[in-house]
């Protein structure tokens, strides 16, 4: 390297001095100084061994250097709009979010008529994109803290298209999707979402699903499903999902997997000898967030009176969000279904999930992380602002489950591979500088369902496409992310 000759520093923007840097490939740990010109990395070398002139130095001394996490599962679509600052997501060290998944996206509709779930992207003028170009506009133009990158839901596009969602896709509505869908993937999708288990999704079958994802296959996009059933019918889900995919000749992502249900719970040690049986023939990923609660839209036939359910949103009852429905139920003397009916339209949260599937699901290596989070909700899931702290604070560092670098793999290189996002999710030269500086020792959750909007511990410096957007427990007032196009 001729510029390293003595005397002559190297000109960076920035440079983080003597960080451990944790890489998201999954391999060992290692000391370096990390360099940062423009939007890139430009020098991972041992520490002090190059000398940088750099605009800002942070010392990362004792600290963990690694990629920003990568949230795999998330409906940010209307959040990096409306609030792009995106607290919940850049205060736990989140450099990028996949939005639109579980079948619905922000684009590409202008619907009249709202139905559930796509009420948990925001408000009805959320909706104004009859494009995914215009969205990601949209998005560039709000310059959020963190990237995005998108699916189209199928749901999206069946309410866009269909006067009667409760049936089967007409060939000529299928064409009219198929157009909608390769318009958006031109744009810059990176994949397409199922969330079968919907009413706006449920009249969908293989035939339909596979015709709309096989438009993915030569454009390498990914498929991700939040299945049929997660309940009693899971191990029938995960086939039709293999199916599936299998059919339109594209990866497969199964969404937030879990055993919901009492009935169910134990049942991972099935799923997941199924889910690695197919992977030997097709390629199946999943993600799953760290907590024993999911949570989604209330109506009336999710109720189980075996598990708590706690509101976190009502229309007509905003009140009651924080409270348990059965409590709900109580005051108002009647049954938590006809609660729900007097609370809808409302959101909820289950605690469907017994902790050792989590667990079982969360510490399999193919396992990427996702939060799920609800970004819109009065009395959100703690998810939303504790999912990644917790997996490397709790699961990792107090329970042991896995190594400080598998863990940061599940967030980070494993994903931007799993979706196809280009020089991210990697700590390496020439890649985009999307970093997290943290504490391994003190990083952990603090958001609770009490309390599920407490900034997390531990996340010293985040950084978004080389812009340092949060420090110490603040924005910086600079902002980095953007809207990523597929490759
Ligand atoms: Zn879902
Ligand atoms: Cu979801």
């Amino acid at each position: 390297m001729t510029e390293n000759t003595p005397g002559n520093a190297l000109n960076v923007d920035t440079v983080l001095r003597g960080g451990t840097v944790v890489d998201g490939t999954g391999i060992d740990r290692r000391l370096a100084d990390v360099a940062i010109c423009g939007e890139r990395i430009s020098h991972i070398v041992e520490p002090g061994s190059l000398r940088f002139n750099a605009v800002r130095e942070i010392d990362a001394c004792g600290k963990i250097v690694s990629p920003g996490f990568i949230d795999v599962h998330t409906h940010d679509d209307n959040a990096v709009l409306v609030n792009p600052g995106m607290a919940p997501k850049i205060s736990q060290g989140v450099t990028t979010v996949i939005g639109g998944n579980c079948g619905i996206s922000l684009a590409p509709i202008v619907p009249t008529d709202l139905p559930a779930p796509l009420n948990l992207l925001g408000g009805k003028d959320a909706f104004r994109f009859a494009k995914m170009s215009e969205y990601a506009e949209a998005v560039d133009a709000a310059a959020p803290a963190v990237n995005i990158a998108a699916l189209v839901g199928h749901s999206t596009l069946r309410v866009g298209v269909m006067r009667d969602v409760s049936r089967k896709a007409t060939t000529n509505e299928l064409d009219k999707m198929r157009e909608l869908l390769a318009d958006c993937l031109d744009a810059g999708a990176i994949g397409f979402s199922t969330g079968l288990w919907y009413k706006p999704n449920a009249a969908a079958d293989i035939e339909e699903v596979a015709a709309l994802a096989e438009l993915l296959s030569d454009r390498g996009g990914t498929y991700t499903t939040h299945m049929r059933d997660e309940h009693d019918g899971v191990l029938d889900s995960l086939q039709e999902a293999f199916e599936t995919a299998n059919r339109a000749r594209v990866p497969v992502v199964i969404s937030h997997h879990k055993c919901a249900g009492p009935k169910n719970w134990g049942r991972s040690t099935e799923t997941l000898p199924m889910i690695e049986k197919a992977r030997a023939r097709q390629n199946v990923s999943l993600d799953a967030y760290p907590y024993v609660a999911g949570s989604t839209v209330l109506e009336p036939h999710m109720v189980d009176p075996d598990i708590r359910i706690m509101v976190a949103w009502s229309v007509p009852h905003p009140e009651m969000a924080s409270r348990d429905l059965s409590d709900v139920a109580r005051e108002w003397n009647c049954s938590q279904v006809d609660a729900a009916v007097r609370l809808a339209p409302a959101g909820a949260i289950y605690f469907q999930i017994d902790e050792q599937d989590m667990r079982r699901i969360l510490s399999y290596p193919p396992t990427m992380v996702g939060s799920d989070g609800l970004p819109h909700d009065t009395h959100p899931h703690p998810r939303l602002w504790g999912t990644f702290p917790r997996v490397l604070g709790h699961y990792c560092r107090e329970e042991k489950l896995f190594s400080l670098e598998q863990a940061v793999h599940k967030m980070t290189g494993l994903s931007a591979t799993n979706f196809g996002l280009k020089d991210r999710g990697i700590v390496a030269e020439g890649a985009f500088a999307d970093l997290v500086v943290f504490d391994a020792d003190t990083i952990i959750d603090k958001s609770t369902f009490d309390n599920p909007t407490l900034p997390a511990a531990g996340i010293d410096h985040v950084m978004v496409n080389g812009q340092i957007g949060w420090s110490h427990g603040g924005h910086t007032g600079v902002t980095g992310g953007r809207f990523l196009h597929r490759h």
